[in-house]
């Protein structure tokens, strides 16, 4: 997603601060008795134990830093990279990021066209980004792509119609902005579910969201968006495969349904708005929701 692409120092700072708070021991205390020694070993242990609990942001931001350490386009982290991360993320639940559907960001403001999206942004760096998208009910995230990425979404509550697509690789094209797509998923999912990932090539790598519901997804891009690399974020119209007819690419009457011509458009959706806050100002604004 476009929203995705914000860098913010900001944002950088307040996950190193998290990253780089180490446990809290002090001195260790010269104890004269073994009483003395043993209770400053219980108070050691105590302290030491405190000190390894993180949060699940934290930890999700840890493992993104193991995950994508190598991250760059077209790179897909490893089958065990992707199934601890996969692990994380399974686990995560809107609690533990402060989201809630009676939030604001989760009513519909109606902007003319489509109600508008509020992106809460966790992190980003060259390697990867963390962001939180919050859909009103009936709020679309137009079909976009996501180019030499791998994808980690995960439906945090509420009710999403997603479809998706992947190209058909080396077909021949109407035009040189038009290409051929094999659909990947058109379907409901309601949360709790399970994390879904997308690769560069297979996985659904373009998608468009549609809200039933109020709904958040949280998304980790293994690399982001980056204009400069190349992976810029491009908006499409999805076409029936029998609007064009293109020599050198045939699909069996019966298959049709599961193939669309994908054509570029050539600016961003006007009736997408995404509204993007940082995660430490939603954690203040939380603070006093919940008051
Ligand atoms: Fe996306």
């Amino acid at each position: 997603m476009g929203a995705g692409t914000v860098v913010s120092e900001r944002g950088k700072k307040d996950l190193s601060e998290l990253s780089t708070k180490k446990n809290r021991i002090g001195k260790i205390p010269m104890a004269n008795s073994i009483v003395a020694a043993s209770n400053s070993r219980k108070k050691i242990q105590r302290r030491s134990k405190k000190s390894v609990v993180i949060s699940p942001v934290q930890k999700l931001f840890n493992t993104c830093k193991k995950v994508f350490a190598n991250a760059k386009s077209g790179v897909v982290p490893s089958q065990e990279n992707i199934d601890m991360l996969r692990a994380v993320l399974d686990e995560i639940k809107p609690e533990d990021l402060g989201v809630t559907p009676k939030m604001p960001y989760f009513r519909s403001k109606m902007t003319g066209q489509s109600p508008l999206v509020t992106y809460i942004h966790i992190f980003n760096c060259h390697r990867f980004s963390i962001g939180i998208f919050c859909l009103p009910p009936s709020a679309v995230i137009p079909l976009h792509n996501h180019p030499e990425m791998t994808v980690f979404s995960k439906l945090l509550f509420g009710t999403m119609h997603i479809k998706s697509y992947d190209w058909v690789a080396d077909s021949p094209q109407p035009s040189s902005d038009t290409r051929l797509a094999k659909l990947k998923v058109d379907s409901e999912f309601t949360a709790p579910c399970d994390t879904s990932i997308l690769y560069p090539t297979d996985g659904g790598n373009l998608h468009c969201f549609t809200a039933k519901t109020a709904c958040a997804v949280l998304d980790v891009l293994g690399p982001p968006y980056s204009d400069p690399a190349g992976r810029h974020c491009t908006y499409y119209f999805d076409y029936p495969f029998s609007t064009f007819s293109v020599d050198g690419v045939a699909v069996a009457e019966e298959e049709k349904e599961g193939y669309a011509w994908l054509k570029e458009r050539e600016d961003e959706p006007e009736e997408f708005t995404v509204m993007t806050m940082m995660y430490i100002d939603h954690q203040r604004m939380n603070v006093k929701y919940n008051k």
